[in-house]
């Protein structure tokens, strides 16, 4: 028998998680450029150089996204709220962008769903990418003021605010690797913003929790960090890995702390007096979101510069990215955050899923394999729940196929299947899946 919610406690909440820039549409609505424009209209940096200027047209149709969530038997939806339709230069406010996220919300209650909302899902207004986005302590500042105004207005309507969506992805994969906007690959950059990120956190936590407003946390991702062989090279590289991902930011949160393991490496590089923000950026949350996809083994790189590292590709069975699946990496980190970092503070698994190479056939879809992934993944969350983490809540990343940042269009995540020439919406059997499970009995 496959999982249902009545295998999972009675306030656990289902849902299912979007992001503004890959579903909205962004070149209209008084909607101002961000570094994702620049970045995809730079040849190589996305697949077909495509951009979420179109995107699923969300921003129009999104009655009938909220109709589609509602009628899965989801009980809330996690979404963003664009800095650069608020803020078109990131200061000044767009009344259209208010406005629309105001009937989002408005539409979420009249259908019973529950508003997730994250503030920054990575549309860093241009005009701030200009002045150094987030290598710029000013940005952090700016990000705050942001907080405040989109709060104003939503914040009496929505069940939680997540200031940041993964701030791995802002500063390491988009300063050090390059693989997301700004595209930078330096170290010194990476450095600055691995810590402006956090203090951002810190500052708009500390301006809402002013403001009254309840329910602030972060969205942290996590990937299970092996070692590629049993050498202690090896372990010492997943340990690095396990640090730059896993464990600065949510010890700078929990502990005011970085790890020495990666000091190791950016201490020359870091912000003056970086010390000093340590107490901003460690305020008290009220709850951990965690993104969960896979897991990579790590060696060590002698030929490389620190962090030495080398990724070797592993065994298990695969998804359309390329990632291994290993449910059991879920489990870990839910159980490590409970164990080591929050106690019982609520946690929420805030995206996991996969992308699979969907196509429609006689107008249904059929996929399997990501049927078998939720509710294997579904499993590992209830494992951890029963070994004492208060895990409170399961979004699947994404309701629809959007723009998958670097991967464009190509790589399918959604429940729901989206023709990118008409916009149809055709929901998979693995949404059909869900919505099974999920039903309830009245
Ligand atoms: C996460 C992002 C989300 C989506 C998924 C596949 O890193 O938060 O926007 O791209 O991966």
């Amino acid at each position: 028998m496959p999982l249902t919610r009545f295998d999972f406690p009675s306030d656990f909440v289902f849902g299912a998680a979007t992001a503004a820039y890959q579903i909205e549409g962004s070149g209209f609505g008084g909607c101002g450029p961000c570094h994702w424009d620049t970045f995809s209209a730079t040849p190589g940096n996305v697949v077909r150089a495509e951009s979420g200027v179109r995107a699923c047209d969300h921003y129009h149709l999104w009655p009938q996204d909220l109709d589609l969530i509602k009628a899965a038997q989801m009980d809330a939806y996690r979404f963003s709220t664009s800095w650069a339709r608020v803020m078109p230069d990131g200061v000044t406010v767009n009344p259209d962008g208010m406005d629309f996220y105001d009937r989002l919300v408005d539409g979420m209650l009249a259908r019973g769903l529950k508003p997730f909302q994250t503030l920054y899902h990575w549309e860093l207004p241009s005009a701030l990418a200009d002045k150094g986005g987030w290598t710029n302590r000013d940005t952090c500042l700016r990000f705050a003021d942001f907080a405040e105004t989109i709060t104003r207005r939503l914040g009496d309507r929505v069940a939680s605010i997540a200031t940041v969506n993964e701030p791995w992805c802002v500063a390491w994969l988009s300063h050090f690797i390059g693989a997301h906007a700004p595209g930078l690959r330096d170290i010194r950059a990476a450095a600055r913003a691995m810590h402006h990120i956090l203090l951002a956190h810190g500052l708009a936590v500390e301006r809402l929790r002013g403001m009254g407003q309840p329910n602030l946390g972060i969205v942290l991702n996590f990937d299970h960090a092996e070692p590629a062989s049993p050498s202690a090279a090896d372990v010492q590289a997943a340990a690095r890995a396990d640090g730059i991902f896993n464990r600065w930011f949510i010890e700078a949160i929990t502990r005011q702390s970085y790890p020495e393991v990666v000091l190791d490496g950016l201490a020359p590089h870091m912000p003056d007096r970086w010390q000093e923000d340590m107490p901003i950026i460690g305020q008290k949350i009220d709850w951990l979101g965690v993104n969960y996809y896979t897991r990579h083994l790590h060696a060590h790189d002698p030929a490389a510069p620190w962090p030495h590292l080398r990724d070797v590709p592993g065994p298990l069975p695969k998804t359309q990215m390329g990632w291994e699946i290993y449910p059991d990496g879920l489990h870990t980190f839910l159980t490590r955050m409970a164990r080591d970092h929050v106690g019982d503070l609520p946690i929420y698994v805030t995206e996991n899923g996969m992308a699979f190479a969907d196509t429609v056939q006689d107008g249904a879809v059929t996929d399997g394999p990501r049927e078998d992934f939720v509710f294997a993944h579904l499993a590992a969350t209830k494992r951890a729940i029963a070994d004492g983490a208060n895990v409170k809540g399961f979004f699947y990343w994404s309701l629809l196929d959007n723009y998958e940042w670097a991967e464009g269009y190509e790589k399918r995540f959604g429940l729901v299947h989206v023709d990118f020439d008409s916009l149809a919406r055709t929901p998979k059997s693995s949404y059909h899946a869900v919505a099974r499970a999920l039903a309830r009995n009245d």
